[in-house]
């Protein structure tokens, strides 16, 4: 019991952007790597030096390395070896570089999968006992940016006061709003969040509050106010719809291609969400977020949306429960990227258009959700979808025993804010012309 609280406080329910790891995630494999049948010609040729440190750097070591998310650092040979077997076993489970698209349904252009040669090689490195090489083959260390990888910022906003950070135990989520004094509207072309504490800052997900909207109105600007005990609809579409960027660990940071940008209506104010996770000693945190702006009105306007259906009921037990949430776009759109937002007993997800004439196309199919790996999918061939078109997300969910994380599989589940609750969501990022869409974008279908 101690074990499944633990793991529940610990996952991520953002619901914004970027992919938000977990401490610990059930081993459900996305698209595991096919063991190598023969090892390739030359095999026993493979080096940590040559042919391995390449790909840790390139794919793990954004994680893997001091202060980072991961357990352990894949900076050295000697990290590297020590780890052999568990690299073996994460790539042979398909659990790890996360990435949880099924192949062959649509190309993203985040994708972390290893191509099938990085994969053997690093199968094969395993198999023939981890061999050193020469030192003199290795890649110069891979840098990893100590600054704003945005450029310098043309605003920083900094928390008005530290969060402190207990020694021991788990934190709830944390809400802190920072005003942001807006008199016009602002083009965002870029959006960073930075790390007061990186060993403490598990993720961070930062939302407007759109001017007027009564959403946390009762928090004083500046102090933290926990989670707990949400109006859960309002809070979840808030942060949905309102969200311009997230910082969480090998994500980067938000950077829209020159004309397009994130409009921050005047009056806006940001919230930031806070997971803070303890290190073992006292100490504090104060996040930062940079804004730079476009240095005139884009042709194109970023917009998210969300598509959910909020009125299911999961039978106890169940271990394979579809839900459908559908709407039909009220414009024309381009579509940049996706993200299914489920909690602990999100098994599967799909993201589906029907055209105006009536051809279906799936998006992203993901058999295997990770509820720990709050992962968006960007379409590598951004798509046009018409007015008119229907949007559709399945969420599959898995209220049985046999799912390790699952709270309680002898209660019916429905939707709300908290991780022993479900939520059935699609959240959808599109660009529009600047001004030509309604306020707007969806209409939703109740089923
Ligand atoms: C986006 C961050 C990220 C990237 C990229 C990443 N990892 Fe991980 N890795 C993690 C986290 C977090 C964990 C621990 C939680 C878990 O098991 O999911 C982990 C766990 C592991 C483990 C299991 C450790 C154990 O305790 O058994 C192995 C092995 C591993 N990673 C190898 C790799 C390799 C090899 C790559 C690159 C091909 C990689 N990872 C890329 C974040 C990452």
């Amino acid at each position: 019991m101690t074990i499944r609280i633990a793991v529940a406080a610990a996952i991520a329910v953002s619901i914004a952007g970027g992919g938000a790891p977990g401490e610990a995630h059930r081993p459900a494999p996305a698209s595991p790597v096919a063991a190598p049948t023969a090892p390739p010609a030359g095999d026993s040729a493979v080096t940590y030096h040559r042919d391995v440190a390449p790909i840790l750097q390139r794919s793990c070591q954004e994680c893997h390395r001091p202060g980072e998310v991961a357990p352990m650092s894949l900076l050295s040979y000697a990290q590297a070896r020590e780890s052999a077997s568990r690299i073996q076993e994460a790539l042979l489970s398909g659990t790890m570089p996360p990435w949880f698209a099924d192949p062959g349904v649509n190309r993203f252009s985040n994708d972390r999968r290893l191509s099938d040669a990085e994969a053997r090689t690093l199968l094969s490195w395993v198999d023939a006992g981890a061999p050193e090489g020469n030192p003199a083959d290795a890649p110069p260390p891979r840098q990893f940016a100590e600054g704003w990888t945005i450029g310098q910022p043309d605003l920083i906003l900094e928390m008005p006061k530290a969060f402190e950070v207990p020694a021991k135990g788990t934190l709830e989520y944390q809400f802190i709003v920072i005003p942001l004094g807006f008199t016009e509207d602002k083009w965002v072309q870029a959006f960073e969040i930075r790390p007061g504490n990186r060993s403490v800052v598990h993720h961070v997900t930062a939302v407007l509050r759109a001017p007027g909207s009564t959403w946390l109105t009762d928090v004083p600007v500046g102090e933290a106010r926990p989670k707990r005990g949400e109006s859960t609809l309002a809070t979840s579409l808030s942060m949905s719809s309102g969200a311009i960027g997230a910082y969480t660990p090998g994500q980067p940071a938000v950077h829209y291609p020159t004309g397009r940008a994130m409009r921050i209506p005047a009056g806006s104010d940001l919230v930031l969400e806070l997971h803070y996770t303890a290190n073992g000693k006292l100490t504090a945190d104060r996040t930062r977020v940079g804004f730079v702006f476009a240095k005139e009105p884009p042709a194109e306007q970023v917009r998210r949306f969300v598509i959910v259906n909020t009125t299911f009921v999961i039978p106890p037990g169940d271990p394979s429960f579809r839900v459908e949430a559908v709407a039909t776009l009220r414009a024309d759109v381009k579509l940049t990227a996706l993200h299914p937002h489920m909690h602990l007993r999100g098994k599967a997800s799909e993201f589906r258009v029907v055209t105006p004439e009536g051809e279906t196309r799936t998006l992203l199919r993901v058999s295997r959700y990770d509820p720990a790996w709050q992962l968006r999918y960007h379409l590598a061939d951004e798509l046009v979808l018409k007015k008119g078109t229907r949007l559709e997300v399945s969420s599959v969910f898995d209220n049985s025993a046999s799912n390790p994380i699952n709270p309680d599989p002898a209660v019916p589940v429905r939707w709300g804010d908290q991780n022993w609750d479900e939520m059935a969501l699609g959240a959808f990022e599109v660009v529009v012309p600047r001004g030509a869409a309604p306020r707007v974008l969806i209409d939703r279908h109740n089923r």
